[in-house]
């Protein structure tokens, strides 16, 4: 094999004038014209360092190279900058690519064209029923006797109030012609193993109890257990019109009386065991649905405690049942939303739950009175017409957070600010009604082995696989990933199901993501990696940690944790970037290390803006703040760099969920160390700088250089 290193110089059409370059017997150097139009030949071996436009665009079209990128168009030419300087940058890509472990190719076999959804709500029907349309074969698995999920047991959608049924009903009817799918109710996945293309699941499906049915509900007359269902009185063997068409029993509430037994004219069996089956998919996808909020844990709202206080769903339904007519409700807005306390986040459908209650009541009793009390009202887009036609209907609004609710006189009082009026208000009504948010399903995502940030999965929305995938092939639609209503989580629900056919439809998947790799003589086994990495994709395996490709998602977060330099990110290791940094930086230099997702591209739209800065501002591109690691920041300061300058995305918005605040917990021990070594501790800097932040460089740049 050639072991001689390629460099390509794009003259870029004779705008970049760079003097010849004598890089000793090593090194080939090439000249190009036009390299992001016309690729030359490159085998996969070989070392290529490509000096040309921006390694954002070129990445693109050398993405199965081993190369490293020079940007000699927007950090020299275009600013104006030496040909020297672009010399310098490109011995410095040598002296990394020399050290660097190229990123591999990683193959994934698509071994099963087949797919799990977990969930059997409108999402997970609406997915199994657009993967089955396209050949797909689904297993279509729901923890509940009925499909249906949350839309099931609604008595109206919003905003208009059209009855559940015009949109659930199609939809199931839509799997009666779909051919190899296969609907699991009263089923749970209990354990996940394999990777994209190649899963094995264990499924466990809880005892129905009826086992022959014909529907005549003779069982329900007989049973002596009354259940309380979100709001709406049922027996503990019970209906719900969806599918399967066949009686179930709640065997949490059931006594197992047998008085069922007695009159059923098919079969039941209170005795029925839960049975245990594998299945094999290629892909998974997420359609749990919505989860509230335990609204429990808001006390002061007296929910359990009060009678009369009730979840918008028990609302809903018990107006909707007949078993309530309310004449004067409180529907209080934000019940332990956007509060520190509980769910610090909006969780997006709650205002138009509220809006469809208000309007409920109306509907059914024009001379209720109701009161919507909210801190804000976020009735986005068509649906103002609804919170402005209550308006008209006469629904009050009242802008506040109520500080509490209790009983006086045998009403319910709600006690609240009115910021219209500057008024504190006591407010005697019969019904209390909460709107309250949503947290994900932690239980499934666990089970999964997918991290929640901020309480919902995170998207890895640059996996090339579609932006709906998690790592590993899973995907979720619906309210599994974030709340969302009945439009929306159909239409994210077919993105979805896009995304998996994406995957099964190959035969087998290839990445470029760059991999961290575990050197196991290195390793002391300090497990410090373990908890950093955001995607949960290191564990120990035979007293070994070891990396989950499938989960890795190229960070570098761990390397630079790692205390013995045992991980080391392909593309990126810590010797390659040493040796870059060392041949680049000289006396005088200011050091810029940029989060290739943010900071980087602000450097390039400073050519783009005709914004100069200093010559002597040298740039390296990293994957993440996360993965900068302090002694390469040393090693600048140690040649004589004026000062360091770490850019990076803001706050909550790094790309791989927390990397940018580990890199400013580790700016301030190295300026705290810098301090204590008599040194001035402005010399090292972490900023975070958007992408089109160019100035915002700039600036700092200069000051940084004063
Ligand atoms: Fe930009 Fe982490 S990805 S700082």
């Amino acid at each position: 094999m050639n072991n001689k290193i390629r460099v390509l110089v794009c003259n870029c059409h004779n705008s970049v004038k760079i003097p010849e370059l004598d890089l000793g017997a090593d090194v080939v150097v090439e000249r190009h014209d036009n390299l992001c139009n016309v690729r030359p030949q490159i085998s996969g071996e070989e070392k290529i360092v490509i000096a040309g436009c921006s390694p954002n665009l070129l990445e693109g079209i050398y993405l199965d190279v081993n190369a490293e990128f020079v940007n000699i168009i927007e950090h020299v030419a275009m600013i104006g900058h030496p040909a020297e300087k672009a010399k310098c940058m490109i011995i410095a890509a040598i002296e990394k690519i020399k050290e660097t472990e190229p990123i591999k190719k990683k193959i994934f076999e698509v071994k099963h064209k087949k797919a799990l959804v977990i969930g059997g709500g409108i999402a997970g029907i609406e997915v199994a029923f657009q993967l089955s349309k396209n050949g797909v074969g689904v297993t279509l698995v729901e923890k509940n006797p009925f499909l249906g999920g949350t839309v099931a047991k609604l008595d109206r959608l919003y905003p208009e109030g059209t009855p559940y049924s015009h949109t659930l009903m199609p939809l199931i009817n839509n799997l009666e012609s779909c051919k190899d799918l296969e609907r699991r109710v009263n089923t749970t996945v209990t354990e996940v193993k394999g990777r994209p293309g190649d899963y094995h699941i264990v499924l466990s499906t809880s005892p129905r109890g009826v086992t022959e049915c014909i529907n005549c509900g003779k069982c329900v007359d007989v049973c002596p257990v009354e259940v309380d269902d979100d709001g709406k009185k049922r027996k503990a063997i019970y209906y719900v019109p969806t599918y399967p068409d066949c009686y179930a029993i709640d065997f949490e509430t059931c006594t197992k009386c047998g008085e069922c037994v007695k009159v059923c004219p098919g079969k039941i069996d209170l005795n029925e065991k839960n049975k245990e089956s594998e299945t094999n998919v290629g892909a998974i996808v997420v359609a749990t649905g919505l989860n509230w909020y335990d609204i429990n844990k808001v006390e002061e709202y007296g929910y359990g405690r009060l009678e009369g206080v009730m979840k918008t769903l028990e609302f809903e339904r018990a107006v909707a049942s007949g078993t309530l007519h309310p004449k004067k409700v409180a529907i209080i807005y934000c019940a332990g939303s956007r509060d520190s306390n509980h769910l610090p986040y909006c969780s997006k459908i709650c205002c138009l739950l509220g809006l469809k209650e208000a309007k409920l009541v109306k509907d059914r009793f024009p001379e209720a009175e109701v009161y919507v009390i909210a801190m804000d009202m976020r009735s986005y887009g068509t649906f103002e017409y609804l919170y402005n036609k209550l308006r008209d209907k006469g629904v009050s609004f009242i802008k506040g957070k109520p500080s509490e609710v209790f009983k006086r006189n045998g009403s319910l009082v709600v006690r609240t600010e009115d910021l219209y009026t500057n008024e504190l208000l006591e407010i005697d009504v019969d019904s209390v009604v909460l709107s309250s948010g949503f947290v994900a399903d932690k239980g499934t995502f666990d089970k999964l082995n997918i991290k929640l940030n901020n309480d919902f999965p995170i998207l890895f929305e640059n996996a090339g696989l579609g932006s709906h995938e998690l790592p590993r092939g899973i995907f979720t639609a619906g309210a599994a990933t974030f709340p969302s209503g009945v439009a929306e989580t159909l239409i994210d629900a077919r993105k979805a199901s896009h995304s998996a056919l994406n995957l099964l439809r190959e035969d087998r998947i290839e990445t470029r993501l760059p991999q961290a790799k575990i050197d196991d003589d290195q390793c002391s086994l300090c497990r410090m990696c373990i908890g950093t990495c955001p995607y949960n994709a290191i564990s120990i395996v035979d007293d070994k940690i070891k990396i989950n490709e499938e989960l890795c998602m190229g960070c570098g977060i761990c390397s630079v944790t790692c205390p013995s330099y045992a991980s080391q990110l392909e593309g990126w290791n810590h010797r390659g970037l040493y040796q870059q940094i060392r041949a680049l930086v000289g006396q005088g230099d200011l050091l810029a290390i940029m989060c290739r997702w943010s900071a980087y591209n602000a450097t390039e739209r400073a050519a783009q803006d005709k914004l100069s800065y200093a010559e002597n501002v040298k740039i390296v591109r990293v994957p993440c703040t996360g993965a900068v690691d302090p002694s390469h920041v040393m090693l600048a300061l140690n040649k004589g760099a004026r000062g360091v300058l770490i850019g990076g995305c803001y706050p909550d918005a790094c790309h791989y969920a927390r990397g940018n605040f580990r890199a400013k917990a580790r700016e301030s021990i190295l300026r705290m160390n810098l301090e204590s070594l008599g040194m001035d501790k402005n010399r090292v800097r972490l900023e975070w700088i958007g992408k089109d932040e160019a100035k915002k460089f700039v600036e700092i740049a200069k000051e940084m250089n004063k």
